[in-house]
């Protein structure tokens, strides 16, 4: 049925018999009322719905011929539902629309107010609609699709940490070289702090001499002995270099608490892709060092807003499959630019390369080329489903026998983040 207020008076009597068939055989229940908002008439599905909400079942007689009945308890049961507010609303604006959910099971009932106090004579209409069913696979999709999320979110965060693990070894690694160089310099320094009490004890002695002078020599000789010159010297590197150790320990502590963050609900923020590139370097270092000699060519690139932890898994994703396409020994370029609102880094090896069927299925998940145990063929996908999520892309190009060059393009800006109006 027509929902928009015609020029007629609410009467049914004064109706044409098509408008009175069309009111009475609507699914939705219509309810006509006076300019004051007190209900005049009600369709037969206004009377169905409402014995529904109230238990009662299908009255045969209205079933079998639906009409337009003057307004009774259907009517006032039904209006009843309707929020405050709700007219005001549709007084303004013309009309209004909302949902409520009544009864017990639960019927989800759509409510539309028309309202034109302007017209001649002035009108009111509700029509109420069951939309539980619909209401019920909204939610259910709703949840489908919370719980989708959360699987993915597993996924990413498991592919993350089997990375971490397939890399802990080499991370251990990096860990171990620092804290055993930093141990050994302890043990020398603990060496020249008991020469240098040595030395202290021995003015200290000649101090409570009345002529310590006369010591001059004897603490020369004891100095020497203690060999506080080659301290003096080897003191300042030591201590320089234990502390280097200790900050290159915390900086891949730190480095792996950044990759191991999990960012879903956050909002994306501007991050530095250049500082994400350096700390995932230091994560993977252990394993690339051998093979390869790292060439970075930065230009300057503006922040990106971005997961910072997610763009980082994707970077070391990128840079082991680099290390494991090089056999033995080999070149990785990263290169970063701008330009266009956009950002990328690419990263270049000059490993196996890849013939044209590989790279057509490099991103289908679980495809790999490397023996059983060696590779879960996730990783591309991975980095594939994480891109898009950016609105960003992974471009390749590789020849065979040559090397591949795969590089992540991103917008600058997500587009949802922009202000209204801006391009
Ligand atoms: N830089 C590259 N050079 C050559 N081949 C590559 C390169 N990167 C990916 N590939 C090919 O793409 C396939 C899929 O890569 P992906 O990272 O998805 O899985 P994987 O490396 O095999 O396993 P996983 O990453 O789960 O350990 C690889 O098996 C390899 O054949
Ligand atoms: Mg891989």
């Amino acid at each position: 049925m027509s929902q928009q207020p015609t020029d007629e008076a609410p009467d049914p009597s004064a109706w044409s018999a098509d408008a009175r068939w069309a009111l009475a055989m609507a699914d939705a229940a219509v309810v006509l009322l006076d300019p004051e908002g007190e209900p005049l008439h009600e369709n037969s599905a206004a009377r169905r719905i409402a014995r529904r909400l109230a238990g009662g079942s299908e009255d045969p007689v209205e079933a079998a011929r639906p009409s337009i009945h003057p307004a009774g308890e259907a009517a006032r049961q039904l209006l009843a539902l309707v929020p405050d507010g709700g007219w005001d609303t549709a007084c303004d604006e013309g009309r209004w629309r909302g949902r409520v959910t009544v009864g017990d099971p639960e019927v989800v009932l759509e409510i539309k107010l028309y309202c034109d106090l302007g017209a001649e004579p002035p009108k009111r209409m509700a029509v109420f609609g069951d939309v539980t069913a619909g209401a019920k696979r909204e939610d259910a999709l709703r949840r489908a699709k919370k719980k989708l999320a959360g699987t993915h979110e597993q996924l990413l965060q498991a592919e993350k940490m089997a990375s971490i693990g397939q890399l802990a070894a080499g991370v251990a690694h990096e860990i171990n070289n620092p804290i055993g160089y930093v141990h050994s310099n302890l043990g020398t320094l603990q060496e020249y702090t008991s020469a240098l009490f040595g030395l202290i004890d021995a003015y200290a002695e000649a101090m409570e001499d009345e002529d310590p002078v006369r010591h001059r020599e004897s603490l020369a000789a004891t100095r020497q002995q203690l060999d506080i010159d080659f301290i003096a010297g080897d003191l300042p590197p030591l201590l320089k270099e234990s502390r280097e150790g200790i900050e290159r320990v915390t900086r891949i502590v730190r480095d792996l608490k950044d990759f191991s963050h999990v960012e879903r609900d956050a909002p994306m923020r501007p991050a530095d892709l250049q500082q994400g590139l350096e700390s995932t370097l230091n994560i993977v270092w252990n394993d690339l060092k051998y093979k390869a000699r790292i060439e970075k060519h930065f230009t300057p690139m503006p922040l990106v807003e971005c997961h910072r932890s997610e763009i980082n898994q994707v970077l070391m994703n990128l840079l082991i499959n680099a290390g494991q396409a090089i056999d033995d020994q080999g070149t990785i370029v990263i290169a970063t630019g701008s330009g266009d609102g956009e950002a990328w880094i690419s990263i270049t090896d000059s490993g196996s390369g890849m013939p044209k069927e590989v790279i057509e299925r490099i991103f289908d998940p679980f495809y790999t080329t490397k023996p059983v145990g060696h590779g879960t063929g996730l990783g591309l996908a991975i980095c594939y489903g994480i891109i898009a999520k950016h609105n960003g892309r992974i471009e390749v190009s590789s020849t065979l026998g040559v090397g591949s060059t795969f590089r992540v393009v991103l917008p600058v800006t997500q587009p949802r983040a922009q202000a209204p109006g801006e391009a």
